[in-house]
């Protein structure tokens, strides 16, 4: 099919609430070329109600749950029917639960794993067929990714997971000249302490560090433009990125401890 009668899209999981949704919204805003913003989650009646608050951008509403096979053919679907040309794959859906290993349901510790890894990596899989030059991948991943954390550990993992992933994947797909960025925040303002703090809560002077969605994702998108592999908003993110670097790894998951 011909460039100019493809729809150009962007794909957003994780839309209804949080980074998946700020994402939506400043696409709907900056990208003036794409069409279409195919719009990812479980909660139908919350990607209506961004279908309705986006102007100026046709939102399409996939509700669906990424860790079933049968919602993953169903996208699959979608894509032959559409054909469309995928500008931006945004991963954004996932989630963490602090505690102990030995503390958390076992469900909730390998669900982490379905979500942030292995249904990250189908929509990846499933999309790239659609990607030509000059699109981009943005995955979610976490400031958790650069250290191992004790009471966070499997959440921690894959995150590690997702910004490995990232990284060599966009070695990979530097001959077709689409981006592929790991973004890394640290704590964000959203919806996802709700679930985090089940069983454990955060220290008191952790939630000092907070940021908001909104600006995670602008810097986000800035680096993705500027085809950067790795994404920190936060002069604090970045420090301790370089903190875990410079120092043994094994004595800074002492001092967290
Ligand atoms: N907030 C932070 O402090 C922080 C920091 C670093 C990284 N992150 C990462 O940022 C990403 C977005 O999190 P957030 O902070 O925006 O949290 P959030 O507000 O809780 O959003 C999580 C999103 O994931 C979706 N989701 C979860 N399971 C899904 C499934 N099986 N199928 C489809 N969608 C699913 C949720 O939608 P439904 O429930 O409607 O399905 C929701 O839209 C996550 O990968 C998270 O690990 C967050």
């Amino acid at each position: 099919m011909e460039d100019d009668v493809m729809s150009k899209i962007a794909v957003v999981t994780g839309a209804s609430s949080g980074l998946g949704r700020e994402f939506v919204v400043q696409i709907s805003e900056k990208y003036k070329t794409i069409d279409e913003i195919w719009v990812i989650a479980r909660r139908a009646e919350r990607l209506y109600a961004l279908e309705r608050e986006i102007e100026g951008k046709k939102i399409i509403v996939l509700p669906l749950d990424i860790t079933k096979q049968e919602d993953l053919e169903a996208y699959k679907k979608m894509l032959a029917k559409e054909h469309p040309w995928v500008r931006v794959l945004v991963n954004a859906a996932g989630y963490g639960i602090m505690g102990h290993v030995e503390d958390v349901v076992c469900e909730e510790l390998t669900g982490m794993i379905d979500v942030n890894c292995k249904a990250l990596v189908a929509m990846t899989k499933i999309t790239l067929p659609y990607m030509k030059e000059q699109s981009n991948i943005i995955n979610i991943a976490s400031s958790a990714a650069y250290l191992p954390q004790p009471s966070f550990a499997v959440y921690a993992a894959t995150k590690s997971m997702v910004r490995s992933f990232s990284k060599a994947l966009n070695k990979e797909l530097e001959d077709r000249d689409i981006t592929v960025t790991a973004v890394c925040p640290g704590p964000v303002n959203t919806e996802f302490f709700d679930v985090a703090e089940k069983y454990s809560h955060t220290k008191a002077f952790k939630r000092l560090f907070r940021v908001e969605a909104k600006n995670v994702v602008k810097r986000a998108l800035f680096d993705a433009y500027y085809l950067k592999t790795e994404s920190t908003y936060s002069i604090t993110m970045k420090a301790f990125k370089i903190v875990t670097k410079l120092l043994p790894n094994d004595w800074i998951v002492s001092m967290i401890k």
